[in-house]
């Protein structure tokens, strides 16, 4: 098969995007199929004949300790599209697009829109249900209305205080990922700076109860749920450098929960899954309150990290589903699903 990755794009996520995209890319290439690799971004300049695609896979990739300084990158490219010219004639041209975007508008289903009303099949969920998935404050209404325990919240806009909070909470941009713009609130003076932070990034914040216990997240491959992975990150919350720079945090797969919690744990991911009507793959986030023992969801990833240390990956390894072998069944229910 003729598979595209697309990876980067105009996202604080960019560079674990491109580092995920690189290394799905070698896999499918393993794996016998043709695939070309490209940033979402900048403008395709290669052919769009069989020679785009290729079978040699030594992509690489290393990721900047910082997020990326999204000022500077758009002014590499002029206009304000989000889409690199001829990027999607490329897609027209391929059997499968896989989708190893993070944040921004891989994982809030406008490229899955675009990519659907072209007829091309994709990986991952369908547009709506990225909407819904990427929208933090929309996926806890859906959560809520399915019985998903997750923490309370109000949502401001612009950067305005709320009259009532409790403390501590946590600051988040609504439609963000890998923590970026996330800050943990101790009073009055702190919520003030951390949605000043916030708002740099989006103008709809989030400000939850802030949950105490033990962080896990659930991958679901294809209607089931993959072992638990638990996150114990060494000092502080699970913010973007503990995220992806090696050693900062203990991940712990299978987690060592009792049998009946596992399951529970299990059942609620699932269930979160279907709230938002996700699609072959996700991977949903918990933190298991202390005082209740309750799996509180915080949010569903559709595009989640996908190099072989991300979390899903490592869930699937547990289960016995190797890197190669993960990669392959995402992309083969991309064209079954159509
Ligand atoms: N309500 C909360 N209570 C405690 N920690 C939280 C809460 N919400 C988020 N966090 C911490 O912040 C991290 C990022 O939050 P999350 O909602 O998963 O957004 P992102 O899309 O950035 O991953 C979580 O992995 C967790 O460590
Ligand atoms: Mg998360």
């Amino acid at each position: 098969m003729k598979i595209t990755v697309l990876a980067g794009g105009f996202s604080p996520e960019r560079d674990v995007s491109l580092l995920s995209g690189s290394l799905i890319a070698n896999s499918l290439c393993k794996s016998g199929h043709h695939v070309a690799l490209v940033d979402v971004f900048f403008p395709y300049e290669g052919v769009l004949t069989d020679d785009a695609f290729t079978t040699d896979g030594n992509f690489m990739y290393t990721i900047p300790k910082d997020p990326p300084d999204l000022d500077a990158l758009r002014k590499k490219v002029p206009g304000t599209a989000l889409i690199g010219e001829r990027v999607l004639d490329l897609c027209a041209v391929s059997d499968v697009v896989f989708l190893a975007l993070h944040g921004g508008m891989g994982e809030d289903g406008r490229i899955q829109a675009i990519l659907s009303s072209m007829g091309i099949p994709h990986t991952g969920s369908d547009f709506s249900s990225c909407l819904c998935a990427m929208d933090k404050y929309l996926s806890k209404l859906l959560f809520r209305a399915h019985g998903v325990p997750t923490a309370d919240f109000v949502l401001t806009k612009n950067g305005e205080m709320p009259r009532a909070v409790s403390y501590p909470c946590v600051v988040k941009p609504c439609s963000c990922g890998s923590s970026v713009g996330v800050s943990i609130v101790n009073d009055e003076a702190e919520l003030k700076n951390a949605l000043d932070f916030a708002k740099r990034y989006e103008t709809k914040i989030l400000i939850e109860d802030m949950i105490f216990g033990r962080e896990f997240s659930v991958g679901i491959l294809n209607g089931k749920a993959l072992p638990a992975i638990e996150i114990r990150p060494k000092d502080g919350f699970y913010d973007y450098e503990r995220k992806y720079q090696s050693g900062l945090t203990d991940e712990i797969c299978p987690a060592e929960l009792s049998e009946a919690d596992a399951k529970r744990l299990a059942e609620t991911a699932l269930k979160a899954h279907r709230a938002l009507n996700l699609g072959s793959y996700s991977r949903i986030d918990f933190i298991r309150e202390e005082k209740t023992g309750r799996f509180m969801c915080l949010e569903a990833n559709t595009l989640p990290g996908m190099t072989p240390m991300s979390l899903l990956p490592q869930e699937a390894a547990a289960a016995g589903i190797s890197y190669d072998e993960l990669c392959l069944t995402i992309a083969m229910s991309a064209i079954s699903s159509k």
